[in-house]
């Protein structure tokens, strides 16, 4: 038998309903923030997320799926979905329609990391990407839109933000940084020192043991911001506050992605182990320009569905009662059966999600099959329906049976359950 390869998950049939609740909810999100959907490729070309996402994180150094196909061309499976999404809005010439372009995607994403709970090798997002705005105000629609997803699903997750500034208050911070670190480099790992020479902010993002300690004494980002950047920033948190949501300001959260600016922030939740961060967005202004468009600001998040599935599951939120048939017609004998199989696929060609035995079970066992599905009604067809034009409807939910005429169930349905 070939099995699952390792860090992939396949959705059952009796599973499927929860990642649909998750995607319905998304997409409602998405309608009342007034974002359009966008899809790209599963694969692009390498370069553009070694450019994107930065040669100095573990998404590009370590994670990607890169392979050369047939045509000599190096292609990667994206790793994530922003850095699609600006070549989408570059090459599409969207710069040139009314701005801001807001737009959102449901995507698999792949990377090569060691799965454990919460983390995959093919794991799936919910995204949002606005092109074209440098207001706060973005900033914060943008994390309200999070926030009503979250919600949405009940579940709880707290909402952590920071600002990392623009190039020139990352310079200063990157100065401050190294001055901090030199003494304590030769303790510390060796990711830690290979980021210190190429992009000393990136340490703060390392998980071991020994460097958390000399991280935890580090220069903060929040005393190094430019006047606009220290402005942008209170603005978002005002504008946050005045909403009533809650937030901690994290001068520790830098992301693992390479193009941002200014605002960050992370949706994080402890009920589902060390993978806690459900969703992570933020600025990116220089990003769209670096991948050869005109300049334009831009901010986004992701929502892993895998995580908040783990994470509903965890802590009992509720899903909604999965749809279940609202009729199982039995048939007696053969000719019954021909005439329930017309009655079936006319009313499931008005709507009705029907269904009928394939199995040749007896009665009694339709019966107890139709029962495991679910079914709000259940009805017999046999010789003596077929000779008097009715059949009884038994309503398995409170016992009670009615007769109705043959070609009339679909008018019955609709008046019992108000169609
Ligand atoms: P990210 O933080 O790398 O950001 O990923 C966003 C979310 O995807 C994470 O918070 C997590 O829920 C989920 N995720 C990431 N890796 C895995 C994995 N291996 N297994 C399961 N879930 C995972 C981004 O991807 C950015 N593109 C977000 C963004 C959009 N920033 C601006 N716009």
């Amino acid at each position: 038998m070939i099995n699952i390869p390792k860090g992939t998950k396949d959705v059952l049939p009796n599973q499927s309903y929860k990642w649909q609740f998750i995607e319905n909810a998304a997409r409602g999100v998405a309608r009342v923030f007034n974002l359009s959907e966008i899809r790209t490729p599963v694969f692009e070309h390498t370069e553009l997320f070694k450019r994107g996402v930065g040669e100095t994180t573990d998404v590009v150094n370590k994670e990607m799926y890169t392979f050369e196909d047939k045509g000599g061309r190096s292609v990667t499976l994206k790793p994530e979905g922003t850095a699609g999404a600006v070549r989408l809005f570059i090459e599409n010439g969207l710069s040139n329609s009314a701005l801001p372009v807001k737009t959102y995607y449901i995507t698999p994403a792949f990377r090569y990391e060691r799965p454990q709970a919460g983390r995959l090798r093919e794991f799936h997002q919910f995204g949002i990407e606005v092109f074209g705005s440098k207001s706060y105000a973005t900033d914060a629609e943008v994390i309200f839109a999070a926030s009503s997803f979250l919600e949405k699903l009940g579940v709880k997750a707290r909402l952590e933000i920071n600002s990392i500034g623009c190039k020139s208050c990352r310079a200063e911070y990157n100065r401050a940084l190294k001055n901090y670190f030199s003494p304590h480099l030769e303790k510390m790992c060796a990711t830690c020192r290979s980021r210190f020479d190429k992009n000393p902010l990136r340490i703060l993002d390392c998980k071991e043991e020994g460097c958390k300690k000399v991280i935890a004494g580090a220069p903060k980002i929040t005393d190094y911001l430019c006047g606009e950047c220290a402005a942008h920033f209170k603005g978002v948190k005002n504008l946050l506050s005045a909403q009533g949501l809650d937030y901690t300001v994290n001068p520790m959260i830098v992301r693992g992605l390479d193009y941002y600016s200014k605002t960050v922030f992370e949706f994080v939740s402890e009920a589902i182990g060390a993978q806690g961060t459900v969703c992570g967005g933020g600025r990116y202004d220089g990003l769209v320009e670096e991948l050869g468009g005109q300049p334009t600001p831009a901010i986004g998040f992701a929502a892993g569905i895998e995580r908040l599935l783990l994470l509903m599951e965890n802590t009992s939120a509720p899903f909604p009662e999965e749809d279940k048939p609202l009729i199982y017609i039995a048939g007696l004998d053969e000719k019954s059966r021909d005439y329930v199989f017309g009655m079936v696929t006319e009313l499931r060609l008005k709507g009705i999600r029907a269904e009928l035995d394939h199995m040749d079970r007896s009665v009694k066992a339709q019966f107890k099959y139709a029962d495991k599905t679910g079914v709000k009604y259940v009805a017999v067809v046999g010789e003596d329906e077929l000779k008097n034009k009715t059949i009884n409807i038994k309503n398995m939910s409170d016992g009670t049976q009615e007769t109705v005429n043959i070609s009339e169930v679909y008018s019955y349905l609709v008046q019992k359950e108000n169609l």
